[in-house]
């Protein structure tokens, strides 16, 4: 049966709302947080009962691991072995990227719940550099689990409304901040020892920059789980179905000249929101749009001359304004042009292919 949640306490950054929040973590209890990718849903990673809340509380499916989150180097000893301690590849990560939206996958003390790492040898952890992040970690006491705080396989939350509008009455306390920073979720890389790394997932780390701290150690190859998997085939990675990440209305990545085909595929497509990397390719796809007989509601560079890192921070926030704008219209669409895929651009140009493969699956 599932538990039935009044509305989530709403507790202000400050100290000690922070001790409340971390002793709702250390009582079993969910708090949402922010760090400076997304906002969390946390619960103590070494209680089965918690994190089997965080799965119910998101709807997500169980064979789709959890990030854990400690606040300090000297804590990774509570996570992993000693031997995936040694091992030289994640010294380098750590050393440079940490604290900050990285996670890494290696091997895991026995004590970290199977649930957590979807029955897996493996765990990922992270060390976020979000103060509000890092003081309710130390306060628990605990390390943390916490998948992004969203209803599982919807828009990821980069402000705290964005929370409440999908976890309210789902989750004990939400720590208030400010939007995050990076907007995209941390870059996932996996150390298993006698092969190269591997980055599960593009994130806030530029593949460019893995590959340069990796390049001594054999470098990292990147798992592109754009291709959908086989239904039923064991997936790259867990978790990474292809379609993820998705706008109640419909989304589509197309360019100017496919635009007069979409069309024609969809024909109850009538009124459609136009997002571009840039100012340039946004105004050519409205005029794409409106020349296939579309009606443009509204058009909105991700940033006005293609800044990677701004379009990144306004990604999901754009995307759940549009939605909200948008969503119900059955004659509805969000039109999005290519993503170029270098640094941050790989990040964001996943996020919108796995919108659009999300749409895919309902048009089926
Ligand atoms: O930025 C982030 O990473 C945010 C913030 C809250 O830290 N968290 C986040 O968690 O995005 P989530 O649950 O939405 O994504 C976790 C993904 C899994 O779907 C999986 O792809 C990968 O991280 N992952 C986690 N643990 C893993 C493991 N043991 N083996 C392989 N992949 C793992
Ligand atoms: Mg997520």
């Amino acid at each position: 049966m599932e538990t039935e949640r009044l509305h989530a306490e709403t507790l202000a950054a400050a100290a000690a709302s922070i001790d409340r929040a971390a002793a709702i973590i250390r009582r079993g209890g969910l708090v949402a947080f922010p760090t400076e990718t997304v906002y969390g849903l946390g619960g103590d990673a070494t209680n089965p009962l918690a994190v089997a809340r965080i799965f119910e509380a998101k709807g997500r499916p169980t064979f789709d691991p959890l990030i854990v989150h400690v606040a300090d180097r000297a804590d990774l000893v509570r996570v992993f072995t000693t031997e995936a301690l040694r091992d030289p590849r994640l010294t380098a990560l750590a050393d440079a990227l940490w604290p900050g939206p990285l996670t890494i996958v290696a091997a895991s003390l026995a004590e970290i719940p199977g649930l957590v790492r979807a029955g897996l040898p493996n765990v990922g952890v992270r060390i976020p550099r979000h103060e509000t992040a890092r003081a309710l970690i130390r306060a628990a006491g605990v390390p943390i689990a916490a998948p992004s705080a969203n209803r599982f396989g919807l828009l990821s939350p980069t402000r705290a409304d964005h929370v409440l509008n999908q976890l309210d009455g789902r989750i004990d306390a939400l720590l208030l901040g400010e939007a995050t920073e990076v907007g995209v979720e941390s870059s996932v890389v996996a150390l298993a020892s006698d092969t190269p790394a591997v980055l599960l997932r593009p994130g806030g780390v530029p593949l460019e920059q893995l590959r340069e701290l990796l390049a001594p150690y054999g470098g990292v190859e990147h798992a592109d789980r754009r291709a959908p998997a086989p239904s039923g085939a064991a997936l790259p990675a867990p978790g990474m179905t292809a379609a993820h990440y998705a706008p109640r209305t419909p989304l589509y990545v197309v360019a100017p000249g496919e635009v007069a085909l979409l069309r024609t595929k969809l024909p109850h497509l009538q009124r459609v929101a136009v997002v571009g990397p840039d100012d340039a390719a946004t105004k050519a796809l409205a005029e794409a749009a409106r020349a296939a007989g579309l009606t443009v509601a509204q058009s909105v560079a991700l940033s006005p001359t293609l800044d990677h890192a701004r379009a990144a921070s306004r990604l999901f926030d754009l995307l759940h304004s549009i939605d909200g704008a948008l969503a119900g219209e059955r004659s509805a669409g969000i039109l999005v042009a290519p993503y170029p895929s270098d640094g941050l651009g790989l990040a964001i140009a996943d996020r919108l292919h796995r919108a659009a493969a999300a749409q895919h699956e309902r048009d089926a």
